[in-house]
């Protein structure tokens, strides 16, 4: 295999679905266009629906453009490597015609037998296609195979386990791919950048000079068409037991020996047994569930979660989630990770603050008050880079300082040559790199953490809706921090 121009076959279940046109076709084009593709690749589409290959390559296109508002010239022989096949993801038959169609590309695009199954739809056939790939055969082939699966992995533990014993049936743990989109993001991968390629701050990362830690990801829109899912899911199975514990785990791991997955996982995975666990008496101490109700939206009156489509009208489900998370090692012992994230917020932004302990004492002064504590602000979206904010001489004024920032953006603002997560997972996976999918056992680890906070909230229903559209969250959010003498940087 060429490893810089992998040659494989991409098999897409839910081809004609929301992720598929949103995220998955715009990057195979862009990975295409910068020359990561080579000529032999193929992409099959299967879905319910009936499409020949023309009509389906119209919706590729379609949806490549939607992606492309500078309306750029799209070469046309991108399109000719696409094929879709309609399917019965429990009709046998539907494997054998798909064995076929696949036998036949490969030989035409000179792919290897490589081939990706890429489950991009509802989760409840996830283990039935997988079983049956394998036992009609189309997993045996001279290249390599790989699952790639979305989330939701399970909705809780138990469901998860059963999941992934049935998959593990048909596909070894090293041939299974779980996608966090959030691991794809460049500034979610710099965390360890910087964290491990500066000296200057690793010294520091410890409970000795690091008083908490933010990560913040909020949300301006709400549910939006996919309340049927969310209500049964919530902010807490949506968000927390996946991104925001996977960039808690990266932000508090040991350095790994080496930098390959194995070592990495293995740090994250120590991070996750260390997380402090709850019973359904405590968790009320360490974290704040919230619902939006209507409010103003970029200025737009906007209706409550309740009223939303396909919402129950008494729902139970949070739309918001605000936590404490204490890291029982020695690294961390003492240092609250607060983690909030939400729909319907004042702000669309992901961002990691970690504040620093103050001096032992204080020789200057800001405004009359101590001076501000030092912070390093991770940007993770919509910017994408780093501030460091110091405090300088406030110029002719004796014993008063200002602060100032320091300032690193990636890309200088220009988000079009940002590679997309969805861009950067799918070329991994194409390398045979599992770095930056999630193991098992990180999200059995995951799952064990947050069934403890859902089953407490299940059993007591909540005083919702409790947070108004267009703020940043209920008020005990914000109390959460005040009762150690914290608050949340504003992002
Ligand atoms: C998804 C959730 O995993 O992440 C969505 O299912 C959420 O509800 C999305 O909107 C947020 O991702 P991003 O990349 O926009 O921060």
């Amino acid at each position: 295999m060429n490893e810089e121009n992998p040659k494989s076959i991409l098999v897409i279940f839910g081809a004609t679905g929301d992720l598929a046109n949103r995220k998955l076709f715009p990057s195979i084009y862009r990975l295409y266009k910068n020359g990561k593709l080579s000529e032999d690749f193929a992409v099959v589409g299967v879905a319910r629906r009936p499409h020949t290959n023309e009509s389906f390559r119209e919706n590729v296109e379609q949806s490549v453009k939607a992606s492309r508002p500078d309306n750029e010239e799209i070469n046309d022989g991108f399109f000719s490597h696409f094929y879709y096949q309609p399917f019965d993801v429990t009709d046998l038959a539907s494997y054998q015609e798909l064995k076929n169609l696949l036998e036949r590309l490969d030989e035409k695009h000179h792919t290897e037998e490589n081939r990706i199954f890429y489950l991009a739809m509802a989760p409840n056939f996830f283990g039935t296609i997988a079983e049956n790939l394998k036992n009609e055969g189309l997993t045996d082939t001279k290249g390599w195979s790989r699952l790639v699966i979305e989330k939701p992995f399970g909705h809780d533990y138990p469901s998860a386990k059963q999941l992934n014993e049935q998959i593990r049936q048909a596909f070894d743990e090293e041939q299974i791919y779980r996608i966090d989109h959030y691991l794809g993001k460049e500034m979610v991968q710099n965390i360890e950048v910087i964290r491990f390629a500066n000296a200057i701050f690793e010294p520091l990362w410890n409970n000795q000079y690091i008083d908490n830690i933010q990560i913040t990801s909020s949300e301006t829109l709400g549910v939006g068409e996919r309340g049927r899912y969310y209500d049964k899911s919530g902010a807490l199975r949506d968000m927390v037991q996946n991104h925001m514990l996977q960039m808690l785990a990266l932000l508090a791991m040991e350095p790994p020996i080496k930098l390959n997955p194995d070592e990495i996982r293995s740090e994250k995975i120590k991070v996750l047994r260390a997380l402090r666990t709850m019973t359904p008496d405590t968790v009320d101490d360490y974290f704040v569930r919230g619902q939006y109700g209507a409010g103003l939206n970029n200025g737009e009156q906007v209706e409550g979660y309740r009223d939303e489509t396909a919402i129950d009208s008494e729902s139970n489900t949070e739309t918001f989630v605000a936590g404490k998370l204490l890291i029982d090692n020695f690294r961390w012992a003492g240092v609250p990770f607060y983690i909030r994230t939400g729909k319907r917020m004042a702000a669309k932004a992901t961002e990691i603050v970690v504040q620093f302990k103050e001096l032992p004492m204080n020789l200057y002064f800001n405004k009359g008050k101590d001076i501000q504590p030092n912070l390093l602000v991770i940007h993770i979206h919509p910017d994408e880079g780093v501030t460091l904010h110091l405090n300088a001489e406030k110029r002719g004024v004796g014993t008063t300082s200002t602060p100032v920032k320091l300032n690193y953006y990636s890309h200088n603002g220009d988000k079009i040559n940002t590679p997309e997560a969805y861009e950067v997972l799918l070329y991994d996976c194409m390398l045979g790199d599992s770095t930056n999918f999630t193991h098992w056992d990180e999200v059995a680890l995951s799952w064990k953490f947050v069934d403890v906070i859902s089953q407490a909230w299940t059993a007591k229903k909540a005083n919702f809706p409790n947070y108004e559209s267009g703020s940043m969250g209920p008020k005990a959010a914000n109390e959460l921090l005040e009762n150690d003498g914290f608050h949340w940087w504003s992002i």
